[in-house]
């Protein structure tokens, strides 16, 4: 299959492009990107026209939860997949934390065999720490780095390894193996009962509350075990004020450490979560999830943080859960929200629409920077490498909608909100896995 996408605004920055161009494509392979009609001679080629839109590299997603197997009713690993194509994802990294764990070679070969029948993106699986994330034995590691498949990170996602001898041991082995570790920063204790952030809201609502240092705790051992280890070390769905100043102070002392955000955590606040008129306060579990939506001081943190780098990428943490267990009080309903769909358009109105983030910044979060993590050769639009990409209209504002999503689930806290930035193609290795029309 021959492919050109012409005259979109090319975006790539690890090689440093940003400028309109041709893209072509040949078995999978981007083998040239000209200037704007250079190789129009070249009719063999099906023809996308991307005149005032981006170009970019496949998004890629460092933190999903796909639930299969276990809990295929609120996503499964094909679903999922469909999503992230729909949201402009071309690589994304699901958790462990399904039933069973994924943390034996052939729950990895499983998950594997699963997303080759998918057909779709590229999934990358995460091991888990320890067996049955129980906290208390460590995974073989090596055996499923060598699985079919094989996995590309370990965590704990959904809870932390609190055992902190543990733990250092977990980074001893990652490191041999040149894996990241991929930390939830929760103390357990600290966040146990909790369901929202701890403070005003909280408390006018009636609802126990999830403190800061319940994240800043584990982010600063998780921290100094990487500098004692030398094990990169990923810190997830960051959330407060607290955290960045830590991962800020790590990184001028040259730990190994990266981190993520949320769009939650940069777009809503705790304020958020209250529903109904004054008088009448109740919470909506859709914007319940875990870490919880924090104050406007932690969100403007958060966007200082990804502005100067501290926060090196956007993840989503695509959470799906049931409508009917949404649907429970707030202090019952699960944990999470989904947002491989929502994530591009959400993140590219609220920091480069705003002026904040540059696009190359911007695209350096979504897919360069994760590429790097994960040590794989995506994330970048250049000549010889696979042609994973998306085209976007940034142009095209359009309405969060109830009925738009290629999930199995809706919990989100983004219907009915109006946002730039419409995912018109998305390609894996040349192949359109995703079209809007
Ligand atoms: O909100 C969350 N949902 N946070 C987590 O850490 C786990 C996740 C889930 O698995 O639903
Ligand atoms: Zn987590
Ligand atoms: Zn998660």
């Amino acid at each position: 299959m021959k492919l050109c996408i012409r005259n979109g605004l090319v975006i790539s920055p690890r090689n440093d492009l940003e400028r309109l161009a041709d893209v072509y494509i040949e078995d999978g392979i981007v083998t040239a990107i000209t200037e704007p009609g250079e190789g129009s001679s070249k009719t063999e080629y099906r023809e996308i026209f991307a005149e005032g839109k981006w170009v970019v590299p496949g998004l890629i997603d460092l933190h999903v939860h796909f639930r299969e197997p276990g809990y295929e009713y609120k996503e499964d690993i094909a679903s999922g997949c469909l999503a992230a194509a729909k949201g402009g994802f071309t690589t994304v990294c699901p958790m462990p934390n399904t039933k069973p764990v994924i943390d034996n070679t052939d729950m990895v070969a499983y998950v594997s065999k699963k997303a080759m029948e998918a057909n779709c993106v590229n999934v990358l699986p995460i091991g888990a720490i320890t067996l049955g994330q129980e906290g208390s034995i460590l995974s073989d590691f090596e055996a499923m780095k060598e699985a079919s498949g094989s996995i590309f990170a370990l965590s704990e996602d959904g809870k932390s390894v609190m055992d902190s001898l543990l733990m250092k041991k977990a980074m001893e082995k990652a490191k041999a193996l040149d894996l990241p570790i991929f930390s939830h920063t929760e103390d357990r204790e600290l966040a146990k009962g909790g369901v929202m952030n701890e403070g005003e809201v909280a408390h006018s609502l009636g609802l126990p509350g999830i403190p800061p240092e319940a994240e800043e705790i584990i982010a600063i051992r998780d921290i100094l075990l990487a500098k004692n280890t030398g094990c990169r070390t990923h810190l997830c769905h960051i959330s407060t004020k607290g955290s960045v100043e830590l991962i800020r102070h790590a990184k001028q002392h040259g730990i190994p450490v990266t981190a993520e955000t949320a769009p939650h955590y940069f777009v809503l606040t705790d304020q958020d979560v209250i529903q109904g008129k004054e008088g009448m306060k109740t919470a909506d579990s859709n914007w319940k999830m875990n870490p919880p939506l924090r104050s406007e001081e932690d969100r403007l943190e958060i966007i200082k943080g990804l502005k100067d780098g501290t926060l090196d990428v956007i993840a989503t943490d695509h959470a799906p859960h049931h409508h009917e267990e949404k649907a429970r009080p707030f202090q019952e309903a699960p944990f999470g929200i989904i947002g491989l769909e929502t994530s591009f358009a959400l993140s590219y109105t609220a920091l480069v629409k705003t002026g904040i983030l540059t696009p190359k910044e911007f695209i350096s979060c979504m897919s360069a920077t994760p590429a790097q993590i994960l040590g794989i050769d995506r994330g970048i639009l250049e000549v010889g490498k696979a042609a994973d990409l998306a085209v976007i209209d940034v142009e095209r504002e359009y309405e969060i909608g109830l009925d738009s999503f290629a999930s199995k689930s809706r919990n989100t806290p983004f219907i009915g909100r109006k946002v730039f930035g419409q995912i018109c193609y998305t390609m894996v290795d040349g192949k359109v896995v995703y079209s809007l029309e």
